[in-house]
């Protein structure tokens, strides 16, 4: 018999987490403006103000994919519903996906294409963040000839970036639909949905927008929507939760402005994302973009003056807002980790790719959203560098 009172003993009154300075691949700290509008007064889903709020966010996410799509939405889940969601609105069992691998989420987007019963393929470079071609995307499409192709644009897993000029046109040609994973790369590189033809955009609220997890972005393109009704009047999409025409009447689209109910949206997280756009277009888009790259290059710069070298090697393919910093072999990286964590209250990141052998040992740091910050980045850089005198310290010590 479980003993629920001893168990409720530790139950505190009051959780109060630590302050820490997040300079991690997400999530990361919140604007302070956004933190304050997770506690506004609840509304019903129901409510006209909240449909006056469905209306400004989608306009708000139009504003950073740069789109004019009708189907926009923040959906409740964090960034992994979104990519499931775009992969099961847009094919049928049985039909191609083909994802191109980076890192860990193309791998992931096969997985689920895999488990979902879509003949899956994937196409993977040697060389950490190399970019592919317009040939190779080519060759592949014509090998494996998709209904849909997934790309990461940044790659939080390695912190690389990819080039995505001309590959909408190129998918298009195919006739294949193009899917951009921008988690991590909307607000920190050049990204324009409409102009770059891509089909189905998404990200997270807990990378640049410095917003809360547990939501996310996405939007389809007209050719998108068209394809996914007419084939979910054969066939319906299998998720009920995800099924992009549910989520669209439930916006009041293709409905007579009518908000059909599909499932309690998470009124509290919408309200963070709205703050979390407004910050955005108070600041402005282009010069939010800037800030990170400026980042980008201040910390690099720092990573290799204190004597680190970087994951990837050529400067164009690296990310802005996640740098990959290698680790020196004769130090512990978890140890390091936990003594900034520990000494200076601040957490950069370890690697989703640890497990593999074949890939070497790397930090990740984070520097996304409000994080993107001249002193922020300097503050780590200092309690990276005496976190490396200290183990160096100490084994001298031992010897
Ligand atoms: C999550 O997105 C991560 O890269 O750790």
């Amino acid at each position: 018999e479980p003993d629920h009172r001893l168990m409720i003993k530790t139950f505190q009154e009051d959780f109060m987490p630590h302050e820490k300075l997040l300079m991690i691949p997400g999530p990361t700290n919140l604007n302070p403006n956004v933190l304050q509008s997770l506690s506004k007064p609840l509304l019903s889903h129901t409510d006209p103000q909240f449909y006056e709020l469905l209306d400004q966010i989608q306009n708000g996410i139009r504003y950073l994919f740069q789109t004019n799509n009708p189907y926009t939405f923040a959906i409740t889940g964090s960034a992994t519903i979104a990519m499931e969601t775009a992969i099961c609105n847009l094919l049928l069992p049985g039909q191609t996906l083909l994802s191109l691998v980076h890192g860990y989420w193309g791998n992931r987007v096969a997985t689920m294409g895999s488990r979902l019963g879509y003949n899956t393929n994937i196409i993977q470079n040697n060389k950490f963040g190399e970019n592919f071609t317009l040939i190779q995307i080519e060759n592949a499409l014509r090998k494996y000839r998709p209904s849909v192709m997934y790309v990461c644009h940044g790659d939080s897993s390695l912190g690389c970036v990819q080039n995505l000029n001309g590959i909408g046109k190129l998918c298009h040609r195919y006739n294949c639909l193009l899917i951009v994973d921008a988690v991590v790369s909307l607000c920190t590189t050049q990204l324009e949905m409409d102009n770059m033809e891509i089909d189905v955009l998404f990200s997270g609220c807990q990378k640049a927008l410095s917003g809360p997890p547990g939501i996310s972005l996405i939007s389809f393109s007209d050719k998108a929507v068209q394809i996914i009704k007419s084939r979910s009047n054969m066939c319906p999409i299998s998720s009920f939760y995800m099924d992009i025409n549910l989520v669209a009447k439930a916006w009041g689209l293709d409905n007579n402005n009518v908000h059909t109910y599909h499932y309690t949206p998470a009124i509290n997280l919408l309200y963070g994302i709205h703050a979390a756009i407004r910050e955005i277009i108070n600041e402005d888009l282009s010069k939010v973009i800037e800030r990170h790259q400026k980042a980008k290059h201040h910390l690099e710069k720092q990573i290799q003056n204190i004597g680190l070298k970087l994951l990837i090697q050529e400067s164009e393919n690296r990310l802005a807002g996640i740098t990959s910093v290698l680790i020196p072999d004769d130090i512990d990286g978890n140890m390091l980790i936990q003594f900034m964590y520990t000494k200076h209250d601040i957490l950069i990141g370890g690697s989703l790719l640890a497990s593999d052998p074949n890939v070497p040992k790397f930090w990740r740091i984070g520097y996304l959203g409000v994080n993107a910050d001249r002193k922020k980045i300097n503050q780590t850089i200092e309690s990276l560098q005496e976190a490396l005198q200290q183990q160096r310290n100490k084994f001298k010590a031992h010897l």
